[in-house]
């Protein structure tokens, strides 16, 4: 993609999902908007406007500030009239309410619920089932023979089996939940979208309301041990959970476990294989950098490619004020190269404390599996480069078209056994 400085091309260009199946041509965009207008008015067609936000310390500053801006009415990017148009088919202001769409006090409840299940002592109880999760996925490796496709065969089902564990949904059902989730997360993209028409969009989500109200009524039957038992038996006081709240819950855990984990797995082997000097130092430092190499594959994919916030007041920012009422996009992948803050932004290095990257978000916000997320690839990759090698490309790696959850869908590699 060519470098584009001027609107209307630059604002069409940003929204377009095609632009982000070019990861170096879109990197390319970021540093100049970095550098010349990093917060920037874009009007792009069929889209109502937002400000750009490309600087780290901006990204950070928004985020951070959970009174100033707000993630209700406009948490992510949708086109124009998505709203009227949800609101004229179900009745309801929301098609899914889940954190993402919450701002306090609900956020502040609704988040509480679950967060054990996702640090400390709960999480830790998880690790041995993660480490088996991770030797059966190199196993399935080395049973496909010397080639295979990393992102199809491994990177999606590892964190998808894992989450839904957590969950509560079935091994069996686990195949629909990731046509779901693709459909959700990668509606523009060819491959994963049922078609360019809202309605089926909102299909889909019908589709996941339909699966859930049935988990809600098992679990109320007979509660077990997973979060989607505590979610359904779950009260604020004397009354459950709205049903619209307790599906978006389900979902929002359902899909922002998987999708972003695989998404940072497969690039992160992507960048070992094309700096296999960095492949080396890891393979032969396992235990001592795995933990920095872990951060540094999630902050150079960041997956999640932007969340949005919408002003509650005037807010002046470098040169420009925004205003109370109008959104800004956090462009998570372009605070994690800006050159202020990370030495040699575009190197990938094994052994950068990259801990403060922003591709978990940052605030209030702030993705509440990152924990799980680093806990899954770091088993994956001590499995896989210790009973691994010779890893390398196969042919030619192809992108998600999405402005929201992104990465690799296909990754053809080669390998043989240690
Ligand atoms: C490498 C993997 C992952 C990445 C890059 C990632 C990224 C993000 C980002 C950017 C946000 C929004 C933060 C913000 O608005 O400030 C988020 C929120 C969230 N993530 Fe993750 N995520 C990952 C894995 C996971 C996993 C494994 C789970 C499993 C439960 C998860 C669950 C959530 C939830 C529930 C939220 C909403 C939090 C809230 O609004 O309070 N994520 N994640």
């Amino acid at each position: 993609m060519p470098l584009i400085t001027h609107s209307p091309d630059l604002d069409n260009a940003l929204v377009n999902p095609t632009t982000w199946a070019d990861e170096l041509g879109l990197h390319r965009q970021f540093e100049w908007l970095r550098e010349n207008d990093p917060v920037r008015w874009l009007t792009p067609d069929g889209f109502d406007p937002f400000w750009s936000i490309t600087k780290y310390s901006d990204i950070k500053a928004i985020a951070g500030n959970k009174k100033l801006f707000i993630n209700d009415p406009r948490p992510t990017l949708g086109p124009k009239g998505l709203q009227e148009m949800v609101e004229a088919v179900t009745g309801r202001k929301h098609l899914i309410r889940s954190l993402v769409q919450m701002d306090d006090p609900d956020h502040m409840a609704y988040r509480r619920l679950t967060q054990g299940w996702f640090m400390g002592q709960q999480l830790r109880l998880l690790q041995a089932r993660v480490d088996e999760l991770a030797k059966q996925s190199v196993d399935r490796l080395l049973a496909l023979g010397n080639t295979c496709d990393f992102v199809k065969d491994v990177a999606i089902w590892y964190p998808l089996r894992v989450i839904m564990e957590i969950l509560g949904v079935p091994a069996e059902d686990e195949a629909l939940m990731l046509k779901l989730t693709q459909e959700l997360f990668g509606s523009t993209d060819p491959d994963n979208q049922r078609s360019f028409a809202q309605e089926d969009f909102l299909q889909v989500v019908a589709d996941f309301d339909d699966y859930f109200d049935r988990l809600t009524a098992a679990r109320r039957r007979q509660p077990t041990d997973d979060v989607a038992s505590l979610i359904a038996n779950a009260k604020f006081g004397d009354d459950p959970l709205p049903r619209l709240e307790i599906n978006g819950y389900y979902t929002i855990i359902a899909t922002a476990g998987h999708d972003t984990t695989s998404a940072s797995t497969a690039g992160g082997l992507l960048a070992l294989m094309n700096n296999p000097a960095q492949m080396h130092k890891l393979v032969n430092n396992l235990d001592s950098l795995m933990p920095t190499a872990i951060d540094e594959m999630i902050r150079w994919v960041s997956p999640v490619r932007h969340f949005m916030r919408t002003a509650t007041q005037d807010f002046p920012l470098r040169n420009k004020t925004i205003s109370s009422g109008e959104s800004v996009i956090l462009w998570y992948a372009s605070g994690n190269r800006d050159q202020d803050i990370f030495e040699a932004p575009f190197d990938f290095r094994v052994d950068r404390q990259a801990t403060k990257h922003l591709a978990f978000g940052f605030g209030g916000h702030v993705c509440l599996g990152q924990h799980l997320a680093r806990m899954e690839m770091s088993a994956l990759y001590r499995e896989l480069l210790t009973r691994v090698t010779d890893i390398e490309l196969a042919g030619e790696p192809q992108y998600i078209q999405s402005t929201f959850v992104g990465g690799l869908k296909s990754l053809p590699i080669r390998y043989r056994p240690k």
